[in-house]
């Protein structure tokens, strides 16, 4: 098939794991015979800097008209002053709006290997295979700002439109699993949150088959760490999503392990790994790219509609993960370029196999 991906390498490391998702995506196109032309872009403080806007209306141009869109990650101590007019940040939000991902989809599928990586006890990690969804475009994110000399304000705002949609995503994703949706809120204070309760309970509704329950935010954060195993869909809103989805990466062992695919009404996803830029080890070669390398494989399912190709993607990095040398953040020696070259052998040897 033929395809146009849209690459946004960002700030920091997230050029060096683009680089290394456009590496598998190359050679998965060259396995399978697909053509996929990418379309290299700016946006964050690198396109601050070219240009003085985060999000260029080239590269929202761009990825309007792709199949997918592979980003790395944005932001960075040199754009973080807080009087900034402007942030890198500013358009990653944008690129979100702008392509109406509002599902923001975190697996955390524990690897084994997992409990050796994670500071947690390896009982704790054991089983865990959850997925979270994260409402990506509404929220505190979205509300309206001020800021004066003496005060700020980000107002939270949610309709029952926006959390419609991504309750439906998720109660039709529990019936491919376990059929469990978790909804996590703070109802007992937000009156957001008593609005996103009372729709999970009308959508839960259309779904008998699937179970629903609902967990306050902070005794979410709780339960995450000491019952992972007991969940299978998690829905939240955007803010929460955030907190709670870096907390699981310390199940897995890393930030750098966890992939994401951002998906809305249209085919065109926006995938990126759910860490940031990485500043403190930017252009050391020490950045683990399997998140970046896993968001591909979400691209290919999810976008490109190729499972199989997926599935081997997946299949190679779970082959690295059992023998691999990692890199430093999961207690290795390898560089990013190592863990690259052996996740292409990896899905060499599987292609091979098949
Ligand atoms: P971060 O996720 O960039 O880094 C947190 C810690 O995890 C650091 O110690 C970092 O070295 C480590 N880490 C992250 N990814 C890694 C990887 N792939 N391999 C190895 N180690 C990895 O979070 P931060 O330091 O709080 O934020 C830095 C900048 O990134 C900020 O400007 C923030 O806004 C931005 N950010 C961007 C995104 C995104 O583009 N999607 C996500 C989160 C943060
Ligand atoms: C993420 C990041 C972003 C978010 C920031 C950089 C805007 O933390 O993708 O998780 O909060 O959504
Ligand atoms: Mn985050």
């Amino acid at each position: 098939m033929k395809a146009t991906i849209v690459v946004l390498p960002g700030d920091g490391i997230g050029p060096e794991v683009a680089a290394a998702g456009v590496a598998v995506l190359k050679a998965v196109a060259e396995r399978y015979g697909h053509e996929f032309s990418f379309d290299q872009q700016l946006i964050g403080g690198a396109a601050i800097d070219a240009v003085g806007d985060p999000l260029p209306a080239a590269t929202r141009a761009a990825c309007e008209k792709a199949d997918a869109v592979l980003l790395g990650a944005v932001g960075g101590p040199k754009w973080s002053d807080p009087n900034a007019p402007v942030r890198p940040e500013q358009g990653l939000l944008a690129i979100r709006k702008a392509l109406g991902v509002f599902a923001n989809v975190r697996p955390l599928k524990l690897h084994p290997r997992s409990a050796a990586l994670s500071p947690l006890k390896p009982e704790k990690t054991k089983g865990v295979d959850l997925v979270f969804i994260r409402e990506l475009t509404g929220g505190i994110y979205f509300g309206a700002k001020t800021r004066s000399d003496t005060d700020a304000t980000d107002e939270c705002r949610y309709t029952v439109v926006e959390i419609e949609r991504v309750m439906r995503h998720a109660f039709e994703l529990a019936r491919t699993r376990r059929r469990k949706v978790t909804s996590v809120d703070k109802a007992n204070v937000l009156e957001t949150s008593r609005l996103w309760r009372s729709v999970a309970i009308r959508i839960g509704q259309e779904y008998p088959d699937v179970s629903l329950e609902h967990q306050l935010v902070d005794s979410m954060a709780m339960l995450l760490l000491t019952r992972p195993a007991d969940y299978d869909v998690i829905v939240t809103e955007n803010m929460f999503g955030d907190i709670l989805t870096d907390e699981g990466a310390v199940l897995a062992g890393s930030l750098g392990l966890l992939p994401s695919a951002s998906l809305g009404e249209k085919p065109c996803g926006l995938y990126e790994p759910i860490h940031g830029s990485a500043p403190d080890i930017a252009g050391l070669g020490l950045a683990n790219p399997l998140g970046t390398i896993l968001s591909t494989a979400m691209l290919l399912r999810h976008s490109l509609n190729l499972p199989t190709e997926a599935a081997l993607v997946e299949a190679a990095v779970d082959a690295v993960l059992e023998h691999g040398n990692l890199t430093r953040d999961v207690g290795g020696t390898a560089s990013t370029q190592d863990v690259l070259d052996a996740v292409l052998d990896a899905c060499n040897a599987k292609a091979e196999a098949a």
